[in-house]
């Protein structure tokens, strides 16, 4: 019978990947730090997540020997909140809200300007590495909406047009 580790793999279908042998020590240090907290898998998460950018599959492992839970609980709770990613994210982690406000407002046009702008679609990050692309569910500016966020940053009231200067400027931030 598979164990639990090889039955992620199989599920994610996500190559594991050798981790940072220089980031290693602080992963241990993390997992450490909280090893005796109730309830320390999601700060041990986000923490990792910092540490990396993102979380892969090794880091999951780690964590979850490290903290002695089933990889299956730490996968599951990953992949149930948006704000852990499997994936690498560009510098620029540009998450579009798709929640029902911004929707009725014209979400789903300012995703398609921006896959267009940046020819990659939700999920994927461009060749450069600057720029990733994402929906996200309400991020509670529905007041406000149609809403994106870049990094921690939420643009309001955003229009289809703005989408081609905002990439403009932040491209023009990285000197490109
Ligand atoms: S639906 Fe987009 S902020 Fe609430």
């Amino acid at each position: 019978m598979a164990d639990s580790t090889d039955m992620t793999r199989v599920t994610t279908g996500l190559v594991p990947e050798p981790l940072d042998p220089a980031l290693e020590a602080q992963l241990a240090e993390i997992i450490d730090s909280h090893r005796a907290m109730p309830g320390a898998l999601i700060p041990v998460l986000h923490e990792a997540q910092e540490l990396y950018g993102y979380l892969p599959m090794p880091v999951l492992e780690r964590i979850s020997a490290g903290l002695k839970v089933p990889m299956t609980e730490v996968y599951g709770v990953v992949t149930f909140y948006s704000r852990f990613s499997l994936q690498p994210k560009g510098k620029y982690r540009i998450q579009v809200c798709m929640g029902t406000a911004c929707y009725v407002k014209g979400a789903e046009a300012l995703l398609d300007r921006l896959r267009e702008v940046l020819h990659i679609d939700p999920g994927q990050m461009t060749t450069d590495r600057l720029f990733s692309l994402d929906q996200c569910r309400c991020i509670g500016a529905c007041g406000l909406a149609p809403a994106l966020i870049v990094n921690t940053e939420v643009h309001a009231k955003m229009e289809t047009t703005q989408m081609d200067s905002l990439i403009a400027e932040l491209r023009a931030k990285e000197g490109r």
